[in-house]
């Protein structure tokens, strides 16, 4: 296999990135819509049944906005214009229509007919998996294309995972000792595994969950862009921890390149 091979991890990456929360949840389903219509036209437009998603209008809705930017933990403060002090609040009451059909909500979650209000992240996180691994064996043909899968980045909010308790990475300087994590893997590492174990194409897990793990002392904290008013234990500082993950990634691709067994 050359240097030509089609890398398809961006999806997954999306997938895992955009699940833990309810907007993020939505931004998974919306982005397999696509790939459906894709599938559905032959083509590369984001038509659905002959419906240009693209070609609409933005139309006043009160049952919006559909999450409040304010208390979900995962926005960027950065992107929380409200919690930042904007005044005015009617720019959060449109919706995108497009002109042919009708876009799906996103602050819900539909399975065949059935729509729940909410549910739990991680079957959400399984679902969501599990058809992109049912996409990825029907649509890729394996000796043409190698499938990347980035695993679970975690988080550092809670001290006693790492024998520390009441503390968060905030004020962390150093990494964990040695090559296990305390407390555990993050139960998403299981989901992960499950609906992989499960595909018939080979997939590559690109397993950083406990090597990033390790790296309590990696976050922004109050050094992210909520300043000293957040407490960012989730994304990562750069340089830092995704180096790494590129690099992993690197060594992967090119294995004659630098990897070297240590006997
Ligand atoms: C969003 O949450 C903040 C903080 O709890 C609250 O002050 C604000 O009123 C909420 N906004 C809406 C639109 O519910
Ligand atoms: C969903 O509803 C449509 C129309 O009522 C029906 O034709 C279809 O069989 C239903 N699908 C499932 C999975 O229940
Ligand atoms: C899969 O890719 C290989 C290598 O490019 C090609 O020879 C084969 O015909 C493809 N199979 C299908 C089903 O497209
Ligand atoms: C956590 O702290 C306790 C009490 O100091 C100690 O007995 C235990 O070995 C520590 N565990 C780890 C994983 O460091
Ligand atoms: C953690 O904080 C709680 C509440 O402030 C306190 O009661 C407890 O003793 C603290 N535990 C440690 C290990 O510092
Ligand atoms: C980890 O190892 C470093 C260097 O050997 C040492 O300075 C540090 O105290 C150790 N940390 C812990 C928690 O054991
Ligand atoms: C994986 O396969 C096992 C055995 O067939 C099945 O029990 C399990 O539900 C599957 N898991 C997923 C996530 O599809």
């Amino acid at each position: 296999m050359g240097y030509g091979f089609r890398i398809l991890c961006y999806f997954a990456y999306f997938l895992c990135q955009f699940v833990v929360s309810h907007f993020q949840l939505s931004a998974c389903v919306i982005i397999e819509q696509l790939n459906k219509a894709r599938r559905s036209s032959g083509s590369q437009s984001a038509r659905s049944n002959g419906c240009d998603l693209f070609q609409g209008t933005w139309v006043y809705d009160d049952t919006y906005p559909i999450y409040n930017s304010s208390i979900c933990p995962f926005i960027e403060q950065q992107f929380d214009c409200q919690g930042n002090g904007r005044p005015d609040k009617l720019y959060l009451n449109y919706r995108w229509k497009p002109t042919a059909c009708e876009l799906p909500r996103w602050d819900y979650i539909e399975e065949g007919n059935t729509t729940y209000k909410d549910m739990d992240r991680l079957v959400a996180f399984k679902k969501g998996l599990t058809t992109w691994s049912k996409w990825v064996d029907s649509n890729i043909n394996a000796s043409a294309t190698k499938v990347f899968f980035q695993g679970i980045s975690p988080t550092h909010y809670d001290g006693k995972e790492w024998n520390q308790s009441n503390s968060t990475c905030r004020g962390q300087e150093q990494p964990l000792n040695g090559t296990l994590y305390p407390g555990g893997p993050p139960p998403a590492v299981a989901v992960v595994k499950e609906v992989l174990g499960n595909m018939s194409s080979p997939v590559t897990l690109l397993d950083i969950t406990t090597l990033s793990q390790l790296r309590k002392d990696g976050h922004p904290s109050v050094y992210g862009s909520g300043g000293e008013k957040g407490n960012d234990c989730s994304h990562w500082c750069l340089a830092g921890v995704p180096d790494t993950w590129n690099q992993l990634l690197y060594a992967i691709l090119v294995p004659s390149n630098g990897v070297h067994k240590n006997l």
